[in-house]
Parts: C-alpha cells; sequence; structure tokens
C-alpha cells in the first residue's frame, strides 16, 4: 500500500489554523455539555424516582448534596454502634442516600429481610461490580439463568462426601499455624488476623487446586497468594473511599494500576493450572488411570460438571468461579475464625467449657484429632461459634437491585407498600443482628441464645450469616 493512503486527516502544521482547532475545540465542547446534559437529567430522574418509591419510608437528617455520606462512619468499630443505633431509632427499615442521587432502602428487621431474600433478586451491580473485573460473571454476582445453571453445575461440591475429606487438609493447616504460634510468641501477644488469614488461603489452595504453597511458612514467597490478598484489601479500600467508586479515578492512581498488576498475576495463575490439569485428565484417561489424589478438589468439579445436554463450563467459567471461591472462602473464613478466638479469648468460661466438651469428646477416642462425624458432638463450641457470627458477621452488608416490584411491610405497621423494580435495597446483616427490637441484649456475647430452648419460636431471618434464600 502506498503512504499517501495514510495522509493523516489533521497534520501537525494545521494545528496552527486557528478556526480548525477552534471548531475540534467547539465540537468536542457542545459533545460534553449533551453527555453532561443528560446524564444529570439521568440520575435527576433516579433521584426523583427513589425518593418516590421510599416516600412512606423515614429518613434521618439528610443532606440536599452529600445525603447521608458524611454521617455513615466507615470501616470501623464505630460502624456497628452506627447501624445498631440506627437499628434501635429505626426497627425495620430507613432510607440511605449515597450522595445526591443514589439510594438504598435499608432492612434491619427479619420482617423486611425475608421478602427480599426469599426472591431471587440480582446483587447490586454498584457494589459488586467493584469485583466483576477480578472474578467474571460468577455465582456471587450473575443472575438469571446463568446463576441458575452454574448454581446447579456447582452444588455437588458442597456434597458431604466431597467434604469430608477436607477436614484433614484444615487440621493440618491448623497445626502449622499452631505450631508457629508456639515457636514465635511463647510469651507474648498475638495480632492474629494475618496467621489465620494466611491458614485459610492455605487450606484453599490445598481444596480448590490441590497446591501446596507453604504460603504459613514462607510467606512472602508466592506470588499468587500476594496478589490475591492485594486484591482483596484493595476490594475493602476502594468500597470505603468515595472517590474510588469511579473505574477512571480508580485507574488513574496507583492503587489502580497494583489492581491491574495484581489482577494479571491471579489470572495468569488459574489459567496456568487449569490447563496443566485439563492436561493431566487427559493423559490419565488415555493411559486408562484413574484418579491418583486422596480427594476431589474443587478444580475436578468444575472439570466435571456437566449440564443436562453434556454441557460442561468453558475455561473462562472455571476461572471465573476458582477466583470466586478464592476470595469468597479465604476472608470470610478468616474475619469469622479471629473473632470466635477473639470472643473465647475475652470470655474464659465460655472458653473453658469448650475445652471441656473437646476433651472430653477425645477422650471417648482413640485418636487426637477432629473428624468429620465429630463436628456434630460439640454443640456448646458450636453455639459458641454461631453467637461470634452473631456479634460479628464477616459478610456484614449485603445488596440487591430490585428487577419486578416486591411488597414491603409498612413502616407503620398497616398494611404493605409496594417497591417498583429498579430500586436499591440494603441489608446490613450486621444492623439485623444488633437490632435490640430483635435480639434481647444484641451487644452481650451470649452463646446460650443458641441453646434449642431459646432458640424456639425465633424468625428463620434474625440470624443470617450465610445469607438466606436462593443466594
Ligand atoms: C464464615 C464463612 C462465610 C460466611 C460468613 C459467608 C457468607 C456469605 C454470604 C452472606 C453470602 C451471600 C452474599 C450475597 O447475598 O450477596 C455468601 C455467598 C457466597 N459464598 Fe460465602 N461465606 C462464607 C464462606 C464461604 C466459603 C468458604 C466459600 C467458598 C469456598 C463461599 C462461597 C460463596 C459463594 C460462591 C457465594 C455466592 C452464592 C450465590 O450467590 O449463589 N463462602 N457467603
Amino acid at each position: 500500500m502506498g503512504s499517501s493512503v495514510f495522509k493523516p486527516l489533521i497534520h501537525l502544521s494545521t494545528i496552527t489554523n486557528y478556526p480548525y482547532v477552534d471548531f475540534i475545540f467547539v465540537t468536542f465542547a457542545v459533545l460534553f455539555i449533551i453527555n453532561a446534559v443528560t446524564t444529570f437529567y439521568r440520575l435527576l430522574k433516579m433521584r426523583w424516582a427513589s425518593e418516590k418509591a421510599f416516600a412512606d419510608f423515614p429518613i434521618e437528617n439528610r443532606h440536599p448534596i452529600f445525603g447521608h455520606v458524611l454521617l455513615v462512619k466507615l470501616n470501623s468499630e464505630e460502624t456497628i454502634q452506627d447501624i445498631a443505633e440506627r437499628a434501635d431509632i429505626f426497627p425495620y427499615t430507613d432510607q440511605l442516600w449515597l450522595g445526591p442521587f443514589h439510594a438504598l432502602l435499608i432492612c434491619y428487621h427479619p420482617d423486611t429481610m425475608k421478602p427480599v431474600l426469599s426472591s431471587s433478586e440480582p446483587k447490586d451491580e454498584f457494589t459488586y461490580g467493584m469485583v466483576k473485573p477480578w472474578l467474571g460473571d460468577v455465582l456471587l454476582i450473575s443472575k438469571g439463568s446463568k446463576w441458575f445453571r452454574n448454581r446447579r453445575l456447582l452444588t455437588p461440591g458442597f456434597h458431604f462426601d466431597i467434604l469430608r475429606p477436607y477436614v484433614h487438609i484444615f487440621n493440618e493447616c491448623t497445626h502449622t499455624m499452631m505450631d508457629k504460634w508456639m515457636k514465635q510468641y511463647d510469651n507474648g501477644m498475638i495480632e492474629m488476623f494475618e496467621h489465620v488469614s494466611l491458614m485459610t488461603l492455605d487450606s484453599l489452595m490445598k481444596c480448590i487446586f490441590s497446591i501446596e504453597t507453604h504460603c504459613q511458612t514462607e510467606v512472602s514467597t508466592n506470588p499468587y497468594i500476594t496478589a490475591v490478598y492485594e486484591l482483596s484489601e484493595m476490594v475493602v479500600n476502594r468500597i470505603n473511599f468515595p472517590p474510588y467508586f469511579s473505574d477512571l479515578i480508580f485507574h488513574l492512581t496507583y492503587s489502580g494500576y497494583k489492581w491491574r498488576r495484581a489482577l494479571r498475576q491471579v489470572h495468569g495463575h488459574s489459567k496456568t493450572v487449569i490447563h496443566q490439569r485439563k492436561q493431566a485428565l487427559e493423559e490419565q484417561k488415555e493411559l486408562g488411570i484413574k484418579h491418583k489424589r486422596k480427594y476431589i478438589d474443587f478444580l475436578d468439579i468444575l472439570l466435571e460438571a456437566r449440564d443436562e445436554n453434556g454441557k460442561g463450563l468453558t475455561d473462562q467459567e472455571i476461572q471465573d468461579e476458582v477466583d470466586t471461591f478464592m476470595f469468597e472462602g479465604h476472608d470470610t473464613t478468616a474475619s469469622g475464625i479471629s473473632w470466635i478466638l477473639y470472643n473465647i479469648a475475652k470470655h474464659t468460661e465460655h472458653q473453658r467449657k469448650c475445652q471441656e466438651e473437646i476433651d472430653e469428646l477425645m477422650e471417648q477416642k482413640d485418636k487426637d484429632v477432629i473428624e468429620w462425624d465429630d463436628l456434630s458432638k460439640l454443640p456448646y463450641l458450636t453455639m459458641c461459634i454461631k453467637e461470634s457470627l452473631q456479634l460479628h458477621p464477616p459478610v456484614p452488608f449485603i445488596g440487591r437491585k430490585l428487577s419486578k416490584p416486591i411488597e414491603m411491610p409498612s413502616p407503620t405497621g398497616n398494611g404493605k407498600v409496594t417497591i417498583p423494580a429498579g430500586e436499591r435495597i440494603g441489608l446490613p446483616i450486621i444492623g439485623l443482628h444488633h437490632n435490640p427490637h430483635v435480639w434481647e441484649d444484641p451487644e452481650v456475647y451470649n452463646p446460650l441464645r443458641f441453646t434449642p430452648e431459646n432458640s424456639k419460636g425465633r424468625s428463620p431471618h434474625a440470624y443470617l450469616p450465610f445469607s438466606a434464600g436462593p443466594r
């Protein structure tokens, strides 16, 4: 091709041609103004729609521009206090405005959470969208038929027979952590969260990929683990810093650069492991060799999953689900376990009873190790765990965006109010658990609220550390 074909539309010399520059500038300015006006009008319509939809529900000191952003304290123990106070004043629902346009109807009560959670309304893209570049359109985020199909394909992964051998993995990983504590901290205090978090990552790497990373003992050597850590931390930082809600602003910052770098690392790792496992499986098939590992890991489940038409998950879907389970599985469990240890350390009377229960069970067994069947024989410990998840739920807040209207109990207690499609509903699990109209002395660590007698007559939607309903 001759170079003349590629004559640039704007030659450098024309830059000095003022009318030409003026024309470009004016065009851009007009397009920019049109875009800004239509966006502003769309946002205004959203504001009016939410104001109309939530008109019957109480609202507290809303600033016309900032909404409640200046009042809501994020990322601290104060947040719990704040949400509990709101639940005390507004036992069922109130409105939360994040700036001038984005509103959520916040539910604090089993009666208002139930209608939302009983349906399979989609997750709110506003918050869940922040993890989408990492996880893809997966079980956690997806909706409709895609969610339904993948949920069905993944359900075998939670069968007892699959989970049973994992207890040995958890024991092994916990022993590694305990050995570390015995060696390093025989007299001092332990900042345990990081250790517990590495232990849960170690467990997951074995349960998901059957990979031994030694991440508990060689902390900084595994780039995949480091990247998973970085991404989890950045998701939380982003949610806690409103300017980072904007993709454009976030990606222009150093955090945005680190996010992209960590994403490349995590996706690259998952791709490689999936590819290697597929090759190994094909070789085994050709040679007629059966499964060699002691247990079926999550990757096996995903690779072997088939729908009613015999169709499996694509490589991209497998990668996304693996990444999701790494994300969903490590921080939640690390937070849950750390709080349990904290609570029983603070309330030694309960700790002593847990210890006695475990000692008694061990005396009856010939092995000095907890196994799957033992888990149901530890009712006191189970109550202590439940109570810890009650006070400190690892997933404190979930959200939905309505795809169809739903009926909600009226805040006055008389009849129902219909919330139209398109509105966002916030479900602060932590607010429900600390709601004094639902729980007696919600701030007190009291495992006995979970005895069978004390649980009688309680709404199944009063205690939701793992959420409820189809999701
Ligand atoms: C103490 C530990 C855990 C807690 C408290 C917890 C809590 C939750 C909650 C509240 C939800 C609902 C989220 C929503 O509605 O938006 C959820 C969903 C989910 N969790 Fe967990 N989780 C825990 C551990 C795990 C683990 C270990 C895994 C996997 C290895 C996992 C995988 C998932 C997945 C895939 C979903 C999405 C389900 C769906 O929408 O169909 N979670 N979890």
